[in-house]
């Protein structure tokens, strides 16, 4: 099987899979799915387009097979799709080729979590990453444009908390939307164990009419939480998107992902599956490779459709941003129908 290890052009391997289990989201956030474009008549994919439980574990067993070390459950919202709790299981029963365990992260609103939080962690789930930009509860509602209250998202972090998950919280940061909560947020979960990871707002997708001064530097936001908190950065990044930097005093870290003042191509180690099956080799890509017809033929089938694609891989998105945006842009995915 063709499954080996297998760099791409740039020599990075897949390590990497985040995998869409719907393009469905219970909020609209102002900046992914604006209700302008995810309105009532917006044509979200039909049931029978989305990749089965079955179809999801044969791609994850031959990635894991290959080097994936670790899967990362999006959507749209994951928690949205019915049955994930048993994908889960299945999914943490996949072990890499000298046995160890793989990590199994979702990246979730939280609104369903005081709810599966519990479930998520008997079927082997490793961690959580919660997308939370505001604690103000008029800014979330205008942010997410939702009348899910803000408690609800507190709520299902909590009950991560509670199971004992390992939790994460994503936000992106947008001058004059959010950005002077910084420090609020920062200190709400300084010393809880929560890393806040502060994310520079992207020009993803085509419908969010970004702008680089909406986009506050990941410099700023390190001076600014460094201000009151002294911090000191933590080690090499590796592969990982953010950078993290620890409170001196020992009461926690906070990370940054700064993929427009500093991309991190060189080292991307990440692919991404959609809810219908098609693999795309960068968060910014235009299309995806259908892989439903290499799953219908079998195991190795799929490995020759994702490590051949791999191989031949030679994104650098964010590291050519400031050429491109020059440039007549080109078609690209919305970041809900991949998850991020
Ligand atoms: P951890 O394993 O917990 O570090 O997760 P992660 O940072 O790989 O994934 P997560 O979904 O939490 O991503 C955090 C932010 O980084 C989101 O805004 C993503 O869109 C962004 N991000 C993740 N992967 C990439 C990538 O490959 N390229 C770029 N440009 N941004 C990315
Ligand atoms: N720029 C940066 N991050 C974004 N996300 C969604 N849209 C953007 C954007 N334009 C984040 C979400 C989620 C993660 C997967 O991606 O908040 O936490
Ligand atoms: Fe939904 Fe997350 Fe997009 Fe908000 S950022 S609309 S919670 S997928
Ligand atoms: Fe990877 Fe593309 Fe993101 Fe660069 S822009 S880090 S190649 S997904």
């Amino acid at each position: 099987m063709g499954a080996e290890r297998i760099g791409d052009r740039y020599g990075r391997e897949l390590r990497d899979l985040r995998i869409s289990l719907t393009d469905r989201c219970n909020l609209r956030c102002v900046y992914c799915m604006p209700r302008e474009v995810f309105g009532t008549d917006h044509v979200f994919l039909p049931k029978d387009r989305l990749l089965t439980f079955d179809q999801i574990e044969r791609i994850a067993r031959v990635a894991v097979a290959g080097g994936v070390r670790k899967l990362r459950l999006t959507g749209g919202e994951p928690l949205l799709r019915p049955g994930v709790v048993s994908l889960v299981e299945r999914l943490a029963a996949l072990r890499q080729p000298d046995g160890a365990p793989i990590d199994i992260a979702l990246t979730t609103n939280a609104t369903g979590l005081s709810r599966l939080a519990a479930p998520l962690k008997d079927a082997g789930l490793s961690r959580v990453t919660v997308s939370l930009d505001s604690l103000d509860p008029e800014t979330f509602a205008r942010i997410s444009d939702t009348k899910l209250p803000l408690s609800r998202v507190l709520d299902g972090i909590d009950a991560a908390r509670a199971v004992g998950f390992p939790v994460k919280i994503n936000t992106v940061v947008r001058r004059g939307f959010n950005d002077e909560e910084l420090e609020a947020i920062a200190e709400r979960f300084r010393g809880t164990g929560v890393a806040v990871r502060f994310i520079e707002y992207m020009d993803v997708g085509a419908t969010n009419g970004w702008r680089l001064d909406d986009m506050v530097p990941s410099a700023e936001v390190v001076e600014r939480i460094g201000r009151r908190h002294p911090l000191k950065p933590v080690g090499q990044r590796g592969s990982a998107t953010a950078s993290r930097w620890e409170y001196v005093d020992g009461s926690g870290e906070i990370g940054v992902i700064s993929s427009v003042t500093e991309p991190f191509c060189g080292s991307c180690t990440r692919a991404r599956v959609s809810a219908d099956g098609r693999l795309f080799t960068c968060l910014f890509a235009s299309d995806g490779i259908d892989l439903r017809p290499a799953v219908d033929d079998g195991d190795e089938a799929v490995a020759d459709a994702l490590f051949g694609t791999w191989r031949t891989r030679d994104d650098r998105y964010s590291e050519l941003r400031g050429a491109q945006t020059m440039e007549r842009p080109r078609p690209r995915v919305e970041m809900s129908f991949i998850g991020g």
